[in-house]
């Protein structure tokens, strides 16, 4: 791997500390890897910050010259696949966009053909989202580059765990100790489960809560617990994370309307002033407002939602730059 340069400081970090060369799972970390994870993502985010400030010409580092990135998204996708390909770039790697509608995949091609097709023109990284869980964990078994999932089914999202685990950090300090309540449609939700899997190993109480019908009981695990009523669960929150409503993953109804599920389970105004003042706002998105979240709230001085974004680019370039590490 390239030297880097400026002000991106990679002699304090040992890129082939991670156990595995990919990163299926926030449930398969220890404690000591997430932190050399979002360590790496802190000397990350100072090269956006000095090319912001204009103390550094150039957002790139060479990291990762002359290895070549692919993503390989069999689900939509706006900041997950943008911000893989945005942390890529600025790692200097070659990045390759498979569309996956207009591929091969259309006319029967398997997944782990299409993957070892890719390989075949030495690619060194697939980041992979599929509706079925266990799609990156499969591939991992059957290929040699580094599988990074970007989202399976209800199963995890390790990557969007991760960087709201660094933006919460970056909010309180430390993730001991803190209470995030996680509400909405936690049954067909990804997000929640790589959350549960990270804070709770850090330390942090995750709450759970929603209507009976989208709120899982296996779930239940130390540090977690399960709450049906919002209102009474945020006056011990530092931190609430609305969950959109996964329409499309429904094939029965789980709540009256969703007039009625806003009703009870939406963020206003109103309802936020029942939380403590230092309590903070996240959302994974895509938002739909005015159903979780009423706009003046996602839009407000409590919302960390464009730093999440923002901050995902720079927790990617940190999972990038120590997967190429193990290779
Ligand atoms: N948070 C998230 O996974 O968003 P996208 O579906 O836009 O990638």
């Amino acid at each position: 791997m390239n030297k880097t340069s400026d002000n991106f400081n990679s002699s304090s970090i040992q890129s082939s500390a991670l156990n595995s060369r990919h990163l299926i799972a926030l449930e398969k970390l220890t404690c000591k890897e997430i932190e050399l994870i979002l360590e790496t993502a802190r000397e990350m985010k100072k090269v956006f910050i000095a090319s912001k400030e204009g103390t550094r010409s150039v957002k790139k580092v060479p990291a990762l010259q002359g290895r070549t990135v692919v993503m390989l998204f069999f689900e939509p996708s706006t900041r997950t696949r943008n911000s893989f390909e945005l942390a890529a770039k600025r790692l200097s790697a070659d990045v390759v966009s498979i569309a996956v509608s207009v591929s091969s995949t259309t006319k029967g091609e398997s997944i782990i053909d299409t993957v070892r097709n890719l390989e075949a023109m030495a690619c060194d990284i697939i980041v992979v989202r599929h509706k079925s869980s266990g799609v990156p964990e499969l591939l991992s078994h059957k290929v040699r580059s580094a599988i990074v999932n970007a989202g399976d089914g209800a199963h995890e999202h390790p990557s969007q765990g991760l960087l709201d685990i660094f933006t919460l950090k970056e909010r309180f300090g430390s993730i001991e100790g803190l209470n995030l309540l996680i509400v909405g449609d936690i049954l067909h939700s990804r997000v929640a489960r790589s959350d549960i899997w990270g804070l709770t190993k850090l330390g942090a109480k995750v709450t759970l809560v929603g209507p009976p019908t989208l709120v899982p009981q296996g779930l239940e695990m130390p540090g977690v617990e399960i709450q049906y009523d919002l209102d009474s669960a945020l006056p011990s929150a530092d931190a609430v994370m609305l969950l959109r409503i996964q329409q499309e993953r429904m094939e029965s109804t789980f709540f009256p309307s969703l007039r009625e599920y806003s009703h009870r389970y939406g963020l206003n105004k109103k309802r936020l002033s029942l939380a403590k003042k230092h309590c903070v706002v996240l959302h994974p998105g895509p938002i739909n407002r005015g159903v979780e979240i009423d706009s003046e709230i996602a839009d407000g001085p409590r919302s960390v939602i464009l730093d999440q974004v923002t901050n995902g680019v720079a927790v990617r370039m940190s999972i990038l730059y120590l997967l190429a590490g193990k290779l």
